[in-house]
């Protein structure tokens, strides 16, 4: 793994890549920061060597770079799921290449099913913490110290101090956001209502398929990460209603442009 890093940080930083303020996975709700970013290079997945191909609709693959006000990104446009198949070292190689590169913070956003009574169809919710129910670890097998440590304090995974910084922006923007846990299970299905269940008692407020395993590899490697969910569907008790992907794309679409909005200030503020 280390030295297929080496190799893909040579060919990025040998086509104009330096190194970035911020590293963001584009995942759904993040469309349209695309439209905001000041794009100075961008590389089809296929052409980056070691980079994984995505493949699932909606989710096209390009790396980014390019600037937000002052600041310069690198963005994944198209993330790798673990349920299409990808093993979790393809997951996550793209966070270990963007730290190699010397970013510091990670953006990640995601959709999922929201289990909180509270919340409804196209809420934003900021990740506060998560509960990793994935099959497999991304860190298990053999830890290679370049990267990092052995245990990883997983306490602070998602900086308070990021957090509040949103939420002050937010709330400067008129936009209700939440605070919540995020519950990552494999997929690719839906869950069933009294998996939903499940995910409320275990103490989570939504439920996706992608994030924890890129922000445990971003934890691996020190960096300060800043997650943020749109719920698409409900999995709440008394409304089990059913839930397709086009459903989901459509509830994403529709809180994009704000997300998209409010962490680009949060770039540029922070
Ligand atoms: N469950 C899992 N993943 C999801 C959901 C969901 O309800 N909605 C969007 N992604």
């Amino acid at each position: 793994m280390w030295n297929k890093v080496q190799e893909t940080v040579k060919y990025l930083r040998e086509n104009g890549f330096s190194t970035p303020d911020y590293g963001i996975i584009l995942g759904s709700g993040l469309g349209k920061l695309v439209d905001i970013i000041t794009v100075e290079k961008s590389i089809d997945y296929k052409e980056i060597p070691n980079f994984p191909v995505s493949t699932v609709e909606g989710h096209s693959g390009k790396l980014i770079f390019g600037t937000i006000g002052t600041k310069k990104v690198i963005c994944l446009q198209g993330r790798f799921h673990y349920y299409e198949g990808w093993t979790m070292q393809e997951t996550i190689f793209p966070v270990r290449v963007m730290k190699i590169l010397g970013t510091k913070n990670l953006i990640v956003s995601n959709a999922s099913g929201g289990v909180n009574a509270n919340f409804k169809v196209g809420d934003i919710m900021l990740i506060t913490d998560h509960i990793n129910m994935m099959p497999e670890h991304p860190l298990h097998g053999k830890n290679d110290t370049r990267f990092g440590p052995r245990f990883v304090d997983m306490h602070d995974a998602y900086d308070k101090s990021m957090i509040a910084k949103m939420e002050e922006i937010a709330a400067e923007s008129n936009v209700k956001v939440h605070k919540g846990v995020y519950m990552s299970l494999q997929g690719p299905t839906f869950e069933t209502p009294a998996e939903y269940g499940m995910v409320r008692v275990l103490g989570a407020d939504c439920v996706g398929m992608s994030t924890v395993p890129e922000v445990i590899v971003a934890k691996h490697m020190d960096m300060t990460c800043f997650g943020v969910s749109v719920i698409t569907d409900l999995g709440v008790e008394g409304i089990v209603e059913s839930v397709s992907h086009e459903e989901v794309q459509k509830a994403a679409k529709s809180a994009e442009k704000i997300l998209s909005k409010l962490v680009a200030k949060f770039v540029t503020e922070y």
